[in-house]
């Protein structure tokens, strides 16, 4: 089944469109956002507005990709969540990050449990995965409370990470 858009209590999840870049480059240039994720900081708008094409791409070739997350109140881009099939992995990875002025208040709770739902129902994926740097308590804390089960330590993209795994069986 095609998903293009997901609605929470209180946000929007749609696909990027290439005019979002300087406002996810709000984020995704953030030190402190990028400072657990293997590749830091994206360097200028420029390169967000390369990455939101590759994240379109996975999208018309998966029929899913990171999305953009929007304050459903205000209509403003907070934050990214998604699933992106990445070959070097071996799995279907979640991943999601909000801008700072929005931590702490569930909302990358709400974001990502919106995509389990969709991986497992709509999607019909069977399984996915999600690596976090040992030291990243918050986003641990997110995968813990979706139901995610840690599985081993490894180096992941170069980051020393904790490798987390999910069944659509194990929700069951
Ligand atoms: C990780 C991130 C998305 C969490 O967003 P958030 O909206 O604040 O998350 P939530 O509020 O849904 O849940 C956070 C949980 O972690 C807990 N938490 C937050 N900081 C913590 C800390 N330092 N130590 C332990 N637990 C912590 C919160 O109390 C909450 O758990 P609770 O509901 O049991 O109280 C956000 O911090 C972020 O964007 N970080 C940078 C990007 C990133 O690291 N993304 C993940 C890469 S794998």
């Amino acid at each position: 089944m095609v998903v293009n858009v997901i609605d929470t209590r209180r946000l929007r999840l749609r696909p990027f469109e290439l005019s979002d870049a300087e406002a996810a480059h709000g984020w995704l240039g953030d030190p402190l956002v990028m400072q657990y994720t293997p590749a830091g900081v994206v360097s200028g708008v420029h390169k967000t507005r390369e990455r939101l094409a590759e994240y379109r791409a996975h999208q018309a070739t998966h029929g899913f990709s990171k999305w953009l997350i929007a304050d459903r109140a205000s209509g403003r881009p907070i934050g990214d969540a998604g699933l992106l099939q990445l070959p070097e992995l071996g799995w279907i990875d979640l991943g999601f990050r909000l801008s700072p002025s929005h931590w702490g208040q569930g909302l990358a709770t709400e974001a990502a449990s919106a995509w389990v739902s969709a991986a497992f129902g709509p999607l019909g994926l069977a399984r996915l995965g999600a690596f976090v740097h040992p030291e990243n308590a918050a986003s641990i804390r997110v995968l813990e409370k979706l139901g995610f089960r840690s599985e081993r330590q490894d180096v992941v993209m170069g980051m020393r990470s904790i490798v987390f795994g999910l069944a659509a069986a194990d929700l069951r």
